[in-house]
């Protein structure tokens, strides 16, 4: 599997390209901001890019969308509840298959209701919803805490420690984290019942 991490965008935003690299069949995970720069690696590497997915539907993560399908005519892929333009809808447990490669999507609401990570070879890819020694937040349009607390503790926290966190923004010390050193470390992990969490986001 070929995997990058790609900086782009003013608010430290990452973008990720995910290939097999046997056929070369590719997807973009949130491109935005410069493109140019998603777009040489596709062209060095020689790569189809089939899908562009969206962890979610903000704008500084789909900003890219256009120009990349029309460069490259991949579809965009985003959860169900998105309301932007999509090709592909997917739902929590789907798999977006690039031959040897598969991703897969855990639904994973609270920063917003369309908000998705995704699984692929040992790597989650979390979006605005975890980021190192974070979280997203829940006071934008959309966000809702209790989903925040359900995401974070039934969905991200019980998967393998091994899983090596992507996040959508370069906010942390550094630019990806091993699950289990995020559940140890990141203060909006600490153990919280469901009441202290929520009360916990409200405060600034
Ligand atoms: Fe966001």
């Amino acid at each position: 599997m070929m995997f990058e991490q790609i900086p782009v965008g003013e608010l430290e935003n990452f973008s990720y390209l995910v290939a097999d690299e046997e056929n070369k069949m590719a997807a973009v995970i949130d491109p935005a901001g410069n493109v140019s720069k998603i777009l040489d690696v596709v062209k060095r590497r020689g790569l189809l890019l089939k899908y562009i997915i969206n962890t979610h539907a903000h704008y500084d993560h789909v900003s890219g969308n256009d120009l990349v399908a029309l460069k490259t005519g991949a579809r965009v892929v985003m959860h169900a509840k998105s309301t932007l333009r999509k090709d592909v809808s997917v739902q929590d447990g789907d798999v977006i298959d690039l031959g040897n490669v598969r991703i897969k999507v855990i639904h994973t609401p609270g920063h917003t209701p369309e908000s998705i990570c995704l699984i692929v070879n040992g790597i989650l890819i979390t979006g605005d919803t975890l980021f190192i020694g974070e979280c997203g937040r829940t006071d934008l349009p959309g966000g809702d805490s209790n989903d925040m607390y359900d995401s974070l503790f039934g969905k991200l926290t019980v998967l393998d420690g091994n899983l090596m966190v992507y996040p959508g923004h370069n906010y942390g010390n550094k630019p990806c984290s091993k699950l289990q050193d995020e559940i140890k470390t990141n203060y909006t992990l600490k153990p919280r019942s469901r009441e202290e969490f929520i009360r916990f986001m409200s405060e600034p």
